[in-house]
């Protein structure tokens, strides 16, 4: 069976201060927490903090994005190795955010992803619709094209060690989760054009849901067969909200 994961986006929120409180907090509350996994993805200048704050316990700490090169001359990147001297766990790549703000493409995406997973980090592939891919009836297209330009690049095998996160467009931080049936389908979906190329890969992978999960909404969303847990992102700055939910997940 699969394990449940609850991983944090924390995006660009946090002071030391603040920070310093809220890892204590995760630290402390999940130091009992058996059958469900827990991270937290915080801010490049945090991960030395994370990493003081929570080694040695059951909460792992990862990055928001990775360079996909290994070094060089490129100013304001950071490398996969870099993230790894820090003990990160794991790293989100393609967040809509990121594919919004930063122009960046299936491809480069998935170059990221390898580049993550070659250093030893588990990537946390983002993928997901907006509202206006969704009422045009092509959310499927959308999601299989994000999916197959990893596929393309570095093979199914390169989905053994990893996590996905289907995270619709129209339900980050906006308040509007998807229903828990509208999340269940696109994963599911996933999992199946996954399968049609190695079906251990897709039973074994981790598929996340994102987009306004709250300590409210979280048990019915991890119920469904195919969702394997939650990236949070406004709960994951509340200590209480962020618990609740990774207690969701536990089995
Ligand atoms: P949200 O963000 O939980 O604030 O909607 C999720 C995400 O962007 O990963």
């Amino acid at each position: 069976m699969r394990r449940k994961l609850v991983a944090g986006n924390w995006k660009m929120h946090g002071t030391l201060a603040q920070n310093a409180v809220l890892l204590d907090a995760v630290r402390d509350g999940m130091s009992q927490a058996t059958g469900v996994d827990c991270a937290v993805c915080v801010p490049f200048p945090y991960l030395a903090q994370a990493q003081q704050k929570l080694s040695g316990s059951s909460v792992k700490w990862g990055a928001q994005n990775v360079h996909q090169l290994g070094k060089g001359a490129y100013t304001g990147e950071v490398s996969a190795a870099m993230l790894r001297d820090f003990e990160c766990s794991y790293v989100i790549v393609g967040h809509s955010e990121r594919r919004a703000c930063y122009g960046e493409s299936s491809h480069l995406v998935a170059e990221k992803f390898l580049a993550a997973q070659q250093a030893g980090l588990t990537p946390v592939l983002c993928m997901g619709e907006t509202l206006q891919q969704r009422e045009s009836g092509i959310t499927e297209t959308v999601v299989a094209g994000q999916l197959d330009a990893l596929i393309q690049l570095g093979g199914v095998q390169a989905l053994r060690n990893a996590v996905v996160a289907y995270e619709p467009v129209w339900a980050i931080g906006t308040g509007k989760t998807a229903t828990s049936e509208q999340a269940q389908a696109v994963h599911a979906f996933i999992r199946q054009r996954i399968a049609a190329e190695d079906s251990q890969i897709a039973a074994a992978l981790c598929i996340l849901y994102g987009g306004s999960v709250k300590a409210n909404n979280a048990a019915e969303l991890f119920a469904m067969p195919d969702i394997d847990g939650g990236l949070i992102g406004g709960a994951s700055l509340v200590a209480d909200e962020f618990l609740a939910i990774c207690r969701a997940g536990q089995v």
